[in-house]
This record gives C-alpha cells, sequence and structure tokens, in this order.
C-alpha cells in the first residue's frame, strides 16, 4: 500500500502585497524584483488571520475534494513554522475546529521542506498498514516573521496554506522519496525565538529581533544542486528516467532557481510548475498550495508521474515521486 492523492485544497488570504507596495516601503524596484526573484506579488495575512485559519480552510476543501469524511481521518500532520501557539498545535487546532474526531495531530517542522516531509511521514504510517486516511498540511504566516525595513528578505514572503488527503492505495501512490538534512548549513537560514548566535546578534546590529535572516547567495547555490540531485536520484532509483516525469512541482522560491534546477535537470520549462509571481516564498506552504493549484487547473491527471521537491533552513530537502 502507498499514499495516494485524493483529495487537495488552498487558501491564500484577500490582502495583496505588490512589488509597488514595497517600493514605498523600502529603497528597491519592481524591476530589480522581477529581474532577481520573479515575484510580482504576495498574499499577506490579516493581522488577526493565524496559521491555523488558513489551515482550516486549505483542510476543509481537501476532505470535501477527497469524498472522505471529517471522521474517516486517522492522521493530521501539519508543517508550519509560524504556529500562533507553541502548544497547541495547529494541527491539534485543526483537529478540533474540522472535527477529525478520530484523527492524531501532530506538528512537523522541518522549514520550507515541511509539506514534502510530511507527505514522506505519511507515506511510513500508510506503508505499514497503521493507517489508511491521512491528512497532511502546510500553512504558513511568514509575513508576520518578516523585518519589512531588511530589503533583501521582505521582497521573499508571502502566506498561504494548501493540503491534501492521502489514502492507502495499490495502485500507484509514492513510488520514490529521500529526505536529508545539513544542520552545518543552518546559520544560513535563521528565525530565533529564545537563543541567539554571536553572528545572529552582529548582522542584527546588536538588535534582537525574532525575525527571519538569509544568506541569499548561499541558499541560492545550495537550492539549485539539491533540488536538481534529489530529483534526478529518486526518479532514477525508481527505475525511471527524468524524461518520464510528467510534472515537477518545486518549492517557490525564487524563479531563478527553479529555471537552474530545470536547467540541470534537462527538462522543459512547461513541466516545471511555479506560481511564485503570484505568491512568494509561503514556506511550508509552497509546494502545498502548488501542487493544490495544478491539481484544479487540471494540469496533472491520473496516473502522472510528479516529482515534488523542497528545500529549506536547517537545512533540510526533501523529494517524492508520486503516481496521481
Ligand atoms: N532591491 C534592490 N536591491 C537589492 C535588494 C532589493 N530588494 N536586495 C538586495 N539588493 C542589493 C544588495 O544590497 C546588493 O547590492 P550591492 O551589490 O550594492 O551590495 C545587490 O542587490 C546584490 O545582492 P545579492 O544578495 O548578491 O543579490 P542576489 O542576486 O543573490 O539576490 C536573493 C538576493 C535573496 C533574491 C537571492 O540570493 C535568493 O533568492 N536567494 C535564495 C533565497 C531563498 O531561496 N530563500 C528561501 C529559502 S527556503
Amino acid at each position: 500500500m502507498n499514499a495516494k492523492i485524493i483529495g487537495t485544497g488552498f487558501y491564500l488570504p484577500e490582502r495583496i502585497l505588490t512589488n509597488a507596495d514595497l517600493e514605498k516601503m523600502v529603497d528597491t524596484s519592481d524591476e530589480w524584483i522581477t529581474r532577481r526573484v520573479g515575484i510580482k506579488e504576495r498574499h499577506i495575512a490579516r493581522d488577526d488571520e493565524y496559521a491555523s485559519d488558513m489551515a482550516c480552510i486549505a483542510a476543509s476543501k481537501a476532505i470535501k475534494n477527497s469524498g472522505l469524511l471529517p471522521s474517516d481521518i486517522d492522521l493530521v500532520l501539519c508543517s508550519t513554522i509560524s504556529a500562533e501557539m507553541i502548544t497547541p498545535t495547529v494541527s491539534c487546532i485543526v483537529q478540533k475546529k474540522l472535527e477529525l474526531v478520530n484523527s492524531a495531530a501532530m506538528d512537523v517542522n522541518s522549514a520550507c521542506t515541511g509539506f514534502v516531509s510530511s507527505l514522506i511521514v505519511a507515506q511510513q504510517f500508510i506503508k505499514s498498514g497503521t493507517y489508511k486516511n491521512v491528512l497532511i498540511i502546510g500553512t504558513d504566516t511568514l509575513s508576520k516573521y518578516t523585518d519589512y525595513t531588511d530589503r533583501s528578505s521582505c521582497i521573499l514572503f508571502g502566506d498561504g496554506a494548501g493540503a491534501a488527503v492521502l489514502t492507502a492505495s495499490e495502485k500507484g501512490g509514492v513510488i520514490g522519496f529521500e529526505m536529508g538534512s545539513d544542520g552545518s548549513g543552518g546559520k544560513h537560514i535563521s528565525i530565533p525565538n529564545f537563543k541567539y548566535t554571536e553572528e545572529d546578534i552582529e548582522r542584527r546590529g546588536g538588535e534582537k529581533k525574532r525575525t527571519f535572516w538569509m544568506d541569499g547567495s548561499e541558499v541560492f547555490k545550495f537550492a539549485v544542486r539539491i533540488m536538481a540531485e534529489s530529483s534526478k536520484r529518486i526518479v532514477e532509483n525508481a527505475g525511471f528516467s527524468i524524461d518520464e516525469v510528467d510534472m515537477i512541482i518545486p518549492h517557490q522560491a525564487n524563479v531563478r532557481i527553479v529555471d537552474g534546477a530545470a536547467k540541470r535537470l534537462g527538462i522543459p520549462k512547461e513541466k516545471v510548475f511555479t506560481n511564485v509571481e503570484r505568491t512568494g516564498n509561503m514556506s511550508s506552504a509552497s509546494v502545498a498550495v502548488a501542487l493544490a493549484e495544478c491539481v484544479e487547473k487540471g494540469l496533472i491527471k491520473e496516473g502522472d508521474k510528479v516529482v515534488l521537491v523542497g528545500f529549506g533552513g536547517g537545512l533540510t530537502w526533501g523529494s517524492v515521486l508520486i503516481e496521481m
């Protein structure tokens, strides 16, 4: 038995932050952002809108589209790095609000890789026969951690949530995966909570802000390399060639990263889904929303071979080959 996707859903907040808006906030330009990052606009949660609110909307759409009842869900895994509460977790809040009365719940944190990690964890529970139906969610409100005076990072992020319902299937589903981490690269992306490294304090000019910080060029190099290598590895290990893949759904951080990885893989742009120009980088929600949009737009269909690939803070990465 493998984990097969039977329903997806997503939610993007109403408020939109355009490059023109950012031009009024920091020393930047639409031209620079478009050329270097490929983002035009992002959705930003209301001040009173949190990761769990968005997760509930995306998850309830995914359950409805799956044809299952909330009581059929055995486990909910929610990936987030911007939960409004440390505990109860977002997954427990969703479990309560959506009345998933028979479901266990836990959050997964592997930064932007989280939705892919959740899919891999779900596959283990389904493969072992422990659970039949698993709901996975990626939800993030990185706007709440963004320093809107730092032009190198505030242009990158948006908020959103995506979800998928997985069920045990004899046919198709997850047919290959890999996950990895390199803690020595953790210094390249950080959001402090209680503790700050000397480097953190220095680069923040002594200020102890709980905001996102990143060494963009280090992350850029890592991202292009790992997305291409990891995708190729899982496809070949499953006995296929990269040409047999119908769609790659990568983490949406930067159009140039996606293009660079596609070039390394030698696959045409049409086979690589991007929505980052409209959404920005939504961390855990990026792959989740992209998957749900692909399904909604009919870009992937029953039987297609799809690669989901993520990378992010930690550093972490993960990739999954799934037959729809
Ligand atoms: N507008 C205008 N200029 C900007 C700018 C902005 N928003 N942000 C940075 N710059 C400037 C820099 O100050 C620098 O100026 P200088 O040469 O005078 O010092 C110049 O642009 C180049 O900066 P650099 O950081 O080298 O640009 P870059 O091409 O590496 O692009 C990122 C920066 C962040 C867009 C890019 O590194 C990136 O996308 N990295 C990966 C991000 C990512 O994937 N993060 C998610 C992890 S999950």
